[in-house]
């Protein structure tokens, strides 16, 4: 750690402290506002970038916490801006959040660049703005500390738990089977949803958080902490004290940020019986820290780690309540035991590790040991093959055993609405064995790959009584999904990968066990079908669509833009005060 700064190192101290013109007028705005000379002089400005919006359901009490951020701040000796940016609710954008998941990590960073702060704190939860806040803090390089949103409280219906975005996915097959009625489903759409927060399955928020949590960037606990329970206000005013003083440390992201905080990171997000997503993010905010991270280290990781989460949709029971009530993130991290590097440091100065000891776990059903894990693996599996050179990703605990090793014939649809004639037909001709491919639905082709990779058991299946089968996209799917789903092909279709050489009626050999994925197709039959390929036009001839499709990484890449990776290289200039 470097020695403790002065007020004249300090960024905002460029806007502030000069006796001239311009300085002249940043004081006098900041008096325009009612504020004193007292209130800023001397102290660091931290940064309170609230994603808060009359869309954004998941973050619904962040305009309140931001006070409670503010309140720590001031009682720590700094001085508070908020400043508001993307609030990217995975519900409401469209086509997909994850086509704007870069540029929330744009406009975080640019909007710590240009602004007098010497420290931030980033409030997210809901899927896309955990990676998206963290990447551009990342690259900013200043102090941050992370506040995640917490979990709602569970579902409820007619005295059943509902876990947001897995419960709707099960019911709406069921409503499609015809076995519940109109009025049923009227209610679980009412009961689904009770609080503010995000969801409440171990789904693509929770995974987040927790991971920047694992990663270091959060306090102590702050993961699982619901939304609705008190400790969120206190745990919020907390992140507002300690920001401050790790502006006076200057302890930056790239001392916390370091490959021991991404294996920590990777471990601690297989035993939750990760979402899917996660592998694309993780991978995008470790490149940002410098840091390489590839497909290979996370499967690695992964056979090594089994799922301790018995939290849905890996569990069958538990939600994430039931996890705080279980002893939360710090709980689990504890069972994991030498599984995790204890040279990692976090936010708070300490080793990640510091404390564990003292950890009390209240129900080892919800926080298994290791000798009695949800899973004896990871929650994900990385397969390659001739259908995906550069790898898909499966997760093999929320699917039906039977599926791991599965040999059937393919049944392709080029768009979703070609696939959605298939699975609402009743009669359409398919079988058990089938393999349903969706395609040109990765980054380029979604476009920003669309949450499409739980395709819907198609009627047909359904009325036999059957609810999984193999499927296999370019897409990701929510976290909260489930199911024998084969995600993320990479080379994505869109761009000429294998994905769009295949056939209805090819067969295709899945095996988890041995992560392989491939097309019984000749090679040369392979040749020539590449050769007869034509590429597919571009979506966009203007705008961020524009500009994303022309950099947009694949998903083993991370899906970040190739201008913003540290591989890229260059340095962003501080702005210029004149
Ligand atoms: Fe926001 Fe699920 S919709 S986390």
């Amino acid at each position: 750690m470097t020695a403790r700064k002065t007020y004249e190192q300090l960024r905002s101290a460029r806007w502030m402290l000069p006796d001239d013109q311009r300085s002249f007028g940043h004081r006098s705005r900041t008096m325009q506002m009612g504020y004193a000379p007292e209130d800023w002089q001397g102290k660091p400005i931290i940064a309170v970038i609230n994603t808060w919006s009359d869309a954004q359901p998941c973050h619904m009490h962040f305009r309140e916490r931001a006070e409670w951020v503010k309140r720590g701040i001031l009682q720590s000796g700094g001085f508070p801006m908020e400043l508001p940016a993307l609030s990217l609710s995975e519900n409401f954008v469209k086509p997909t959040t994850m086509l704007y998941r870069n540029m929330l990590a744009m406009e975080t960073e640019e909007l710590l660049r240009s602004h007098p702060v010497d420290g931030a704190v980033l409030m997210g939860g809901c899927d896309k703005t955990t990676p998206g806040l963290v990447m551009g803090a990342v690259s900013m390089g200043i102090p941050f500390i992370y506040l995640p949103a917490g979990p709602m409280l569970r579902g409820n219906y007619a005295g059943k738990t509902l876990g947001s975005g897995t419960d709707g996915f099960k019911y709406w097959d069921e409503r499609r089977a015809g076995t519940i009625t109109q009025e049923e489903w009227q209610g679980i759409e009412g009961g689904i949803a009770r609080s503010y927060g995000h969801c409440m399955t171990m789904g693509t928020a929770s995974t987040m958080t927790a991971i920047a949590e694992a990663m270091g960037l959060t306090l102590p606990g702050a993961s699982s902490i619901p939304a609705a329970d008190a400790n969120h206000q206190r745990m919020s005013a907390a992140c507002g004290r300690r920001i401050v003083d790790m502006v006076w440390e200057d302890l930056t992201p790239e001392q916390i940020i370091t490959s021991a905080a991404v294996d920590n990171a990777v471990t601690v997000a297989m035993a939750t019986g990760c979402s899917t997503n996660a592998i694309i993010h993780l991978i995008a905010m470790a490149r940002r820290a410098g840091v390489p991270l590839e497909l290979d280290d996370l499967d690695r990781i992964g056979r090594t780690t089994p799922v301790l989460a018995n939290i849905r949709p890996s569990g069958s029971t538990y939600l994430m309540e039931d996890f705080f009530y279980a002893g939360g993130l710090r709980a689990l991290m504890k069972q994991l035991g030498d599984k995790l590097d204890p040279t990692a440091i976090t936010v708070t100065g300490k080793p990640l590790v510091d404390g564990l000891d003292q950890v009390k776990i209240y129900n080892d059903d919800v926080i298994r040991p290791l000798s009695n894990p949800v899973y004896h693996e990871g929650s994900l599996a990385v397969l390659k093959g001739n259908l995906c050179p550069d790898g898909a990703v499966i997760k093999p605990a929320a699917c039906d055993p039977k599926f791991h090793r599965h040999r059937g014939p393919a049944l392709v649809a080029d768009s979703y609405a070609e696939m959605k004639k298939i699975i609402d037909d009743p009669d359409y001709p398919l079988t058990p064995d089938t393999v349903l491919v969706l395609r040109n639905a990765g980054p380029q082709g979604g476009p920003g790959m669309p949450e499409w990779g739980m395709i819907p058991m198609p009627k047909a299946l359904l009325k036999l009584g059957l609810r999984d089968m193999v499927r296999i996209s370019d897409a990701r799917m929510s976290g909260t999904s489930f199911g024998a789903c084969v995600l993320h092909v990479a080379p994505e279709s869109y761009v000429g990968g294998p994905l769009a050489l295949l056939r209805t009626g090819d067969m295709v050999e899945l095996d988890i066990p041995a992560r392989s994925l491939n097309m019984l197709v000749a090679e040369e039959e392979i040749t020539a079908r590449r050769a007869a390929w034509v590429a597919p036009t571009r979506h966009y001839e203007r705008g961020y669509g524009f500009m994303f499709s022309g950099h947009i990484e694949q998903a083993d890449k991370g899906c970040d833009f190739d201008f913003l990776t540290t591989e890229f290289g260059g340095k962003t200039p501080e702005p210029a005060i004149n």
